[in-house]
This record gives C-alpha cells, structure tokens and sequence, in this order.
C-alpha cells in the first residue's frame, strides 16, 4: 500500500497536468468525512436515490426480476452503509424471495460495519460479505449456478472516465450470465446552481476531504504540504456533465516530499485534479455500454429527475 502510494504521488505530482487518484481519498479521516458528506443538505444524492429506493421498491424488484421462485445471489459492489439496500432487503424478505445477500468491498472495517447495521435491522437476512477486489470476488462468485443481480449504486461510476467505466463494465459483464443483471445507480445531467454546491458545501466538509488528501501525504509519506496555502477548487461543466475537483496552489512553493526523496514545484494557481464526478443522461449509458454485453431494460428516477438507477441485462 504504502510503496504503491508513494509511487502513485510521485507519478501524478511530475506530471504535466498534476493529478492524484481519487481512490486515496478514504483513509479513516476521509471515510469519517464522506458519511458527513452523504448527509449534508447540499449533497442531493443521497436522498435522491434513497427516494427510488423507497418509493419504487416494486418495480424495482420486478425489473429485477426478483419475484419469482428462484434463488438469487445479490450482489453489491462497495458496501456502502446499507441504508439504500436495506429498503430493497426488506421488500425482498417481506415477498419471501429466496437469495443471499453478498456485499464486496476491499475495506473490512467497511463490511463489518454493514454487516452489523443489516444484521442488528433485517436479522432474517442471509448475509455473506466478501472482502476483496471486486473482480477477484465476483471471479469466485462465478461458479454458483445461481442468477445473479449486482448492485454498483451511489454514482460510484461516476468517479471513472468514460472509457474506464466502460472496460469497468466490459469487465463486470464477462463475469457475468446471460440474464443476469446490473442495478447501475448514477447521478444525472444537470443545472451547475445544483451540482456546484453538492461538490462546494458552506460548511467546507468537501474542502476538508478533498485537502484530506494533502494530509494524507503528510502523515503516510513524510510530505510537507501547509494546507493553509492549498484551495479546494470544484468544477462542472453542465453540457458535457462532467464535475472536476482540484486543489490549487495558492502561491508559488516547493513542497518536499521525504519518502519519496523529492521535491515538488507549484506554480501560483497551479491545480491539482483529484476526482472527477461524472453525471449522465440516457445518451451517456448507452455509449459507455455500447462495447459491452448489457443493455438498458428500465430506468427509475426520483421525482426531480435528479438521478436513475438503470436496469442493465446481461446479453
Ligand atoms: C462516492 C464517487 C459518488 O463523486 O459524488 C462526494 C464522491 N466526492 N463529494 C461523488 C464525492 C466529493 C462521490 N462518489
């Protein structure tokens, strides 16, 4: 971990547009702020999917596919807290669908967290977390016979661009069945006046988790940023959809990096790109699907419009 990341910050920090992944956000600091992220009144998100979680239970299992007599395996990538996929856990155990529920995430801290919070509410559910790369597991999962409906909500997604989100689902589609299907949760297009804010908070909660990761730096390799002289600098543009985070440069400075033996030049103003939250329209799916093996079969959305969760079938 710690060799990849100094390897991955020396990488992003020499390049020529200054960049670093969005995946180092979640130490225990940037976990602790992205669940107060989740709650914030700015960030729609949350209450928006949560909305077609609650009001379009049905349909959603329908769509699913998750009525019937047969056992399912339900499988979601990233664990999440389960507030979302308790509301379908319930639909599912109240119409005594037969499945095992199986959350995959690579954090175990994570999943014990979730397992506790599913079990302590639905303690009926047959719960059989999988810590572990996403791929990795589902490779594994292969071998039951058992349909399969995989859950990748939140607009996780949106954290890839579109040619790595649409390798992403070649990928997830090859370890998948015929029939098999895929609940892709995304936030979509639209006005900046509403997006902006969910990525600029009043508050300044973003701001810490994105300068989090300066921190994260500082504490794990031995870096010598001031983060008094760092900005958190959002973007988004509306036609394309396509939301950018960065920490700026206040001034022109030379940070040291020890662990890596290294010392980093910033120009007054220069950014770094730390995160990029994707939003997405029917056009959009269709083009990061079209060289894979899923279609779209139906869409729910919340009663703004704000966001979708798409049901995509395995060809
Ligand atoms: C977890 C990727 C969906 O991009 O909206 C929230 C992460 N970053 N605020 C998003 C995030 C800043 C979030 N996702």
């Amino acid at each position: 971990m710690f060799e990849q990341f100094a390897k991955d910050v020396d990488v992003g920090l020499s390049a020529q547009e200054k960049n670093l992944s969005s995946k180092y956000f979640y130490n225990k600091i940037g976990d602790e702020l992205f669940v107060k992220i989740m709650n914030m009144p700015e960030y729609y998100l949350t209450r928006a999917e949560l909305e077609i979680f609650t009001e379009k239970t049905d349909d959603m299992m329908a769509y699913l596919g998750l009525d019937n007599e047969r056992h399912f395996e339900l499988i979601e990538l990233g664990a999440g807290d389960g507030t979302k996929t308790k509301k379908l856990l319930a639909a599912m155990n109240h119409n005594g669908v037969s499945y095992d529920y199986i959350p995959i995430d690579i954090s175990d801290h994570a999943l014990k967290t979730l397992v506790d919070n599913v079990s302590k509410d639905l303690p009926e559910t047959s719960i059989k977390p999988k810590q572990g790369d996403y791929f990795e597991c589902l490779n594994s999962l292969k071998k039951s016979d058992y349909p399969k409906v995989v859950l990748f909500l939140g607009s996780n997604i949106g954290n890839m661009p579109d040619d790595m989100a649409c390798q992403f689902l070649q990928q997830l589609a090859a370890n998948l069945k015929t029939h098999d299907k895929l609940l892709l949760g995304v936030d979509l297009i639209k006005p900046a006046a509403i997006v902006l804010p969910a990525y600029d908070d009043d508050q300044g909660i973003t701001r810490a988790f994105n300068l989090n990761l300066l921190q994260r730096m500082n504490d794990e390799l031995e870096a010598e940023f001031n983060l008094a002289e760092f900005e958190h600098a959002p973007e988004y543009d509306e036609i394309s959809g396509v939301a950018k985070s960065y920490i700026q440069s206040k001034c022109e400075q030379r940070v040291a990096i020890k662990a890596i033996g290294k010392v980093y030049h910033f120009a007054e103003g220069e950014k770094i790109h730390t995160e990029i939250s994707r939003k997405y329209s029917d056009k959009v799916v269709d083009d990061i699907i079209s060289d894979t093996e899923f279609c779209i079969a139906k869409k729910m959305t919340d009663g703004n419009q704000y966001f979708a969760d798409y049901v995509l079938n395995k060809r």
